[in-house]
């Protein structure tokens, strides 16, 4: 069966005391009452991690980088490389981000160095895709989205490809308040699904889990993880609250 995951990106926020914190509040909520069938990440800022990770329990909560360098190691100032993330023990890595595509001009061929390189080194990437508002609103997002993934995702090999996280945000839900519907959810998720089982097979596709990202909080988790092929979410502003994230965690 796959995998029920809830991973907070917590982007560009916290101290590293503050995270701390709130990994300590977030690791005290899952061991008293998170859902034993849920796997739960924390998405923090590159400072954090090693913190992060000797501040929870990390057989019940993995660690992710929200990014990595396209390089394995050298003269690239300011970069951090998938071997020092994974030095600290995070497990995960958040890779596409639509954040880092529009504001740092992360193309597919980037991220697919990205993409080889953590998968080499053992970190399971969370491969983010979705479609910016102009695209739903032509109502191309399903082309626009399969298209991201071939020019990514799709050129792994089956091994490879079936090591990955993917989390669907489309750009016009994340952190605006609007999120999708669940009925849109559902509908791109099966879509994707589809996709996958005519590139790798079924029994890829119905392992690969996809998460759910944009304005998911602990009002609409529910609903929208209550779709078959909706296997969790990618949480950004309400994982910033340890208590937000739990009913989030819980929502199933
Ligand atoms: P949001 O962010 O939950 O604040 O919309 C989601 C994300 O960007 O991962």
């Amino acid at each position: 069966m796959r995998k029920k995951i809830v991973a907070g990106n917590w982007k560009l926020n916290t101290t590293v005391p503050e995270g701390i914190e709130l990994a300590k509040a977030v690791n005290e909520l899952v061991a008293e009452q998170g859902a034993a069938d849920v796997d739960v990440v924390l998405g923090t800022p590159f400072t954090h991690l090693t913190s992060v990770v000797d501040a929870v329990d990390t057989e019940r909560i993995g660690v992710a980088s929200q990014n990595c360098a396209a390089e394995a190691k050298g003269a690239f100032t300011g970069e951090v490389s998938v071997d020092m993330v994974k030095s600290t023990g995070a497990k995960y890595v958040i890779l596409g981000h639509s954040e880092r595509r529009e504001y740092y001009g992360e193309t597919s061929e980037t991220l697919n160095k990205k993409l080889a390189l953590a998968l080499e080194a053992g970190l399971t990437p969370i491969y983010c895709c979705g479609e910016a508002l102009d695209i739903r609103e032509a109502g191309t997002q399903n082309g626009f989205v399969k298209q991201q993934f071939e020019e990514t995702i799709f050129t792994l090999s089956a091994e490879d490809f079936s090591k990955i996280v993917i989390a669907y945000e489309p750009i016009w839900a994340i952190g605006t308040g609007v999120t999708a519907s669940s009925g849109q959810a559902q509908e791109m998720h099966a879509f994707l699904r589809g996709a996958i089982a005519e590139k790798f097979g079924q029994e890829i596709a119905d392992e690969t889990s996809i998460l759910y990202g944009g304005s998911c909080n602990a009002k609409n988790a529910n609903e929208l993880f209550a779709n078959p092929d909706v296997d969790g979410g990618l949480i950004g502003g309400a994982s910033l609250k340890a208590g937000d994230f739990i009913q989030i965690i819980n929502a199933y």
